[in-house]
């Protein structure tokens, strides 16, 4: 079974990705992470975000095994990692990698902004989670906050506001829900609500055999 998922910055689709896939013993893959990779590759490297070349080599360079998600979940990261994911040739480049990841055998669970729509348009399940930038602010503010970043509410909610616009108006992949997605309101939705909600629609489109 492939589960794909996916919505706005902080709208609490990672969270519910790991919940689900640890339920179902599915492999799960944060597609967010091979963008901020990129990025940081290339900010390592002293590089401009625009320049497409190096982002494209950047973007083949990357071996997933290496992955050091903490220290690419920052605030920096996200929003270098929007710019870099609005070049089309790093989407290009990185397309091979998350579908592979989701045909293994017995499924994946993936989480992004194009999964239902361009990586995989074939998933099983295909959830939309959204939420109100104020309480994706709030928990992006907290998260961060928690990792030690001096951040504030106000600053929090632009950095969301400007990502929504660029993730949502870029030509290649824009952010937005498959046809045939369930939305899934996370606003007023604990982490366990939400996990239940998303639970159960599963069962309901995939009953577990007898
Ligand atoms: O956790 P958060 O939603 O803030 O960010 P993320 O999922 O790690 O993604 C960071 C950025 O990478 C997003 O703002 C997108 O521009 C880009 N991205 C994308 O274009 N396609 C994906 N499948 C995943 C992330």
């Amino acid at each position: 079974m492939i589960i794909a998922i996916d919505g706005p910055a902080a709208s609490g689709k990672g969270t519910l990705a790991k919940r689900l896939a640890a339920y179902y013993g599915l492999p799960h893959l944060d597609t967010g992470l091979l963008y901020r990779a990129t990025a940081k590759a290339m900010l390592d490297a002293d590089q401009s975000l625009q320049n497409i070349e190096a982002a494209v080599s950047a973007a083949r360079g990357l071996a997933l095994i290496d992955f050091d998600a903490d220290a690419l979940r920052g605030r920096e990261m996200g929003e270098a990692a929007s710019i870099v994911a609005a070049i089309p040739q790093v989407r290009e480049a990185l397309n091979a990698v998350q579908r592979n990841f989701a045909h293994r055998p017995g499924g994946a669970v993936l989480d992004g902004r194009d999964i239902g729509t361009v990586i995989c348009p074939e998933a099983d399940v295909k959830i939309f989670v959204i939420a109100s930038a104020d309480a994706r602010a709030q928990r992006r503010a907290l998260e961060l906050g928690q990792r030690g970043e001096k951040v504030t509410f106000t600053d929090i909610l632009a950095d969301i506001k400007q990502r929504d616009m660029r993730d949502s108006q870029r030509m290649t992949a824009p952010l937005k829900a498959a046809a045939d997605a369930v939305v899934l309101d996370t606003t007023n939705l604990s982490v366990d609500t939400a996990f239940q909600a998303a639970r159960s629609m599963i069962d309901r489109l995939r009953p577990e055999p007898a």
